[in-house]
């Protein structure tokens, strides 16, 4: 098949390129590369590769003629930089997804899977697995915007027909991520024997999926037909802090563990706790992720730091 990945220059975008080239596909990436270029050499090699942006519609027009399938990924994230860009966030979701869905139906795509959040679960449920038919409660510009593509998607399936699978992602983890996100910053600061920082007392919770993991999951949803919203989680829960303890361990490093107070722009992110079902995807697809947070530490320690060593 012929595939369009926007963002795909990303963490989770050129892990998917790497697969779907693997397997044989057509692969076409838009990325403006505002996160630099994540692609390996060897997969770069063997796609097509266009640097446009997901807000003009000429590329996206352009990226995704006589394309089967659109991965739409591109985003903007991270905490601190969606807490300071709330406007460019909601552009380049909620004009992206528009130029997605024009595109798609002037270039006959048959599907779109959009790269949703567990953040739009927000802060209204405490005390469950979170499955996709809790009430949810996004609070911020970035989880606002998921929840309203995700509508918006649906809808569209309802009157036109264009099948979509929003993907809510829970904590991605793996190699190539770079230090916006948790567990990179972690192995940054261990690598470097500085202190690893916590924010709060580290006892909030998160569900961590290993990028192959996730993957497979994303590949799997490939075949699912009509609109649904499935969530890729791994149903574990870990606190931070013992995220920042075992980084430690496997990387041998000397830092103190620091536990500081969240900046205030954070809050609406800070939510105690999160953990995920993924019985919606092993009910459509007969897979969920199973790989444990160490094993995927230490796979991320030997295949990337070690080396630095
Ligand atoms: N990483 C996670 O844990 C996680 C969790 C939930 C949801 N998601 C979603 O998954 C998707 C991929 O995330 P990621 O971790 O790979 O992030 P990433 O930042 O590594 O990748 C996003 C890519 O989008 C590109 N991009 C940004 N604005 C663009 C624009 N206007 N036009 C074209 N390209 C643009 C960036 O250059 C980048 O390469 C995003 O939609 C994100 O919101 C990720």
């Amino acid at each position: 098949m012929k595939i369009l990945i926007t963002g795909g220059a990303g963490f989770i975008g050129s892990h998917l390129a790497d697969r779907l080239v693997r397997d044989g596909h057509d692969i076409v990436v838009l990325d403006s590369l505002l996160r630099g270029n994540k692609l390996t050499k060897e997969t770069f090699n063997k796609i097509r590769f266009i640097k446009g942006d997901v807000r003009n519609i000429d590329d996206v027009i352009t990226a995704s003629k006589d394309c089967d399938v659109i991965y739409h990924f591109a985003a903007v994230l991270g905490v601190d930089i969606v807490a300071d860009n709330p406007v460019d966030t909601m552009d380049v979701e909620v004009i992206g997804t528009r130029n997605i869905i024009f595109a798609a139906e002037l270039n006959n795509v048959k599907k779109v899977l959009y790269a949703s959040t567990s953040g739009i679960y927000g802060h209204s449920v405490f005390e469950n697995t979170l499955s996709e038919e809790v009430l949810v409660d996004p609070r911020t510009s970035y989880a606002m915007a998921k929840r309203f593509n995700e509508i918006y998607l649906a809808s569209h399936n309802q009157e036109r027909g264009l099948e979509s699978i929003s993907l809510r992602f829970f904590n991605v983890y793996g190699l190539r991520q770079d230090t916006r996100m948790v567990v990179p910053k972690f192995f940054e600061q261990a690598m470097e024997n500085a202190p690893i920082t916590v924010f709060g007392n580290g006892e909030q919770t998160r569900d961590f999926t290993y990028i192959d993991d996730t993957i497979e999951a994303c590949v799997r949803c490939m075949d699912i037909e009509g609109q649904e919203i499935i969530n890729i989680a791994n149903e574990h829960e870990y606190q931070i802090k013992d995220v920042a303890i075992a980084i430690k361990e496997i990387t041998g490093s000397s830092s103190e563990i620091h536990y500081i107070e969240a900046p205030k722009k954070r809050y609406d992110y800070e939510v105690g706790r999160r953990v995920g079902s993924s019985e919606k995807l092993y009910d459509f697809c007969g897979f969920k992720p199973s790989t444990k947070l160490m094993e995927g530490l230490e796979k991320i320690y030997l295949n990337q730091y070690k080396k630095q060593r």
